[in-house]
């Protein structure tokens, strides 16, 4: 719990820009999170910069919160800040010109729909792989987010980070390693308290695309994803790939566990990768039903499925 002094310190360097006991339900796709301590979302980086020597020197936890679509924040919410991105850190814009590629820059806090919105209505080529994918450019970064067309690695070019509490940098893309859903950061990169760097924006190269009609072919991967996963709250595919040859959404469809229920929550009967929120379930209804289908996987497959998505909070 914060104290009352930290709390003052915050609601003065942050005005209307932090809240106190925010339920994270509003702030995750699945609906459910108990609250958080505080929810901060600072104005630009100057104000970013001093909320984190605050939180340094006063030794409170943090977390980033992207869009908050591939998180389940458990029942009895995150101690410490919940930082936000969203609000100070979402400009998108073209930043080189060259005859055969754009960079085009996204703060982290942008919507990843809106990076490839903007790559559409300019005619640049290389992001449709993304579209349709939730979240923001921050998330998908750390999470190098991708379909079977692609992942944010194939066309990030560099990112700009800020070491906490205090030092700004921008890391060139070939300096950043990625696996599958993944970016592992290099061990010189992890600050003295095992924490990653904060991401505060993303350059993209894109190539101008000429004749290729970029919206038809993001209109019809859509409407591709609209016949295969459900529309529901949920936090997209909850369980990494074993392979390509074996999708868990096939392992756990044949395991006979579309529609299995407990509480409020549903394994899709549309995509099994997909766990829904029917309407009301808490993240304990979620986290039973992840550990049951993992049982279930594991019996009729001999297979260890993994979460996709973070499982945060107490
Ligand atoms: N399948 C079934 N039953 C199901 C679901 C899938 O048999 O209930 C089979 C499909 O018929 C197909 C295979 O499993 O042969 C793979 O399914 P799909 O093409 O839907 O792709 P996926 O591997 O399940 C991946 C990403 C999705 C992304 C889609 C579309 C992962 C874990 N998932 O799903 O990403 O939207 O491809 O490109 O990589 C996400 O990251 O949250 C996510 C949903």
């Amino acid at each position: 719990m914060l104290t009352s002094r930290f709390k003052k310190m915050l609601a003065e360097l942050l005005d209307e820009r932090v809240g106190f006991d925010v339920p994270m339900a509003g702030y995750t796709s699945f609906k459910v999170g108990g609250p958080a301590d505080a929810l901060a979302a600072p104005a630009d980086s100057r104000q970013l910069t001093n909320l984190m020597v605050m939180l340094e020197e006063e030794s409170i936890d943090w977390f980033v919160l992207g869009g908050g679509t591939n998180l389940l924040v458990k029942d009895f919410g995150i101690r410490g800040v919940v930082i936000s991105l969203k609000h100070g850190f979402s400009e998108i814009m073209a930043e080189k010109t060259g005859r055969d590629s754009v960079i085009v820059h996204a703060g982290a806090g942008a919507r990843l729909s809106a990076l490839c919105r903007y790559a559409m209505e300019n005619n640049l080529a290389g992001m449709n792989f993304a579209f349709g994918i939730p979240g923001t450019v921050g998330g998908a970064v750390i999470m190098n987010a991708g379909t079977s067309l692609g992942a944010m690695e194939s066309v990030l070019s560099e990112i700009d980070v800020l070491y906490v509490p205090n030092r700004p940098k921008t890391v060139p893309g070939s300096r950043l390693c990625f696996n599958y859903r993944g970016l592992v950061w290099d061990d010189s990169m992890i600050t003295e308290k095992g924490r990653a760097p904060i991401i505060l924006a993303g350059r993209f190269e894109l190539e101008p695309a000429g004749d290729r009609d970029q919206r038809a072919e993001a209109e019809s991967l859509q409407a591709r994803r609209r016949q295969s996963q459900p529309a529901g709250f949920s936090a997209g595919c909850v369980f990494k790939n074993p392979s390509l040859q074996m999708p868990a959404g096939k392992l756990i469809d044949q395991a006979g566990l579309k529609g299995l229920r407990i509480g409020n929550a549903q394994v899709s009967g549309m995509h099994a990768n997909f766990i829904v929120n029917l309407g009301r379930a808490s993240a304990s209804d979620i986290l039973r039903l992840i550990d049951t289908v993992r049982e279930k996987v594991l019996q009729a497959h001999g297979v260890e499925l993994e979460p996709e998505i973070k499982i945060i909070g107490e």
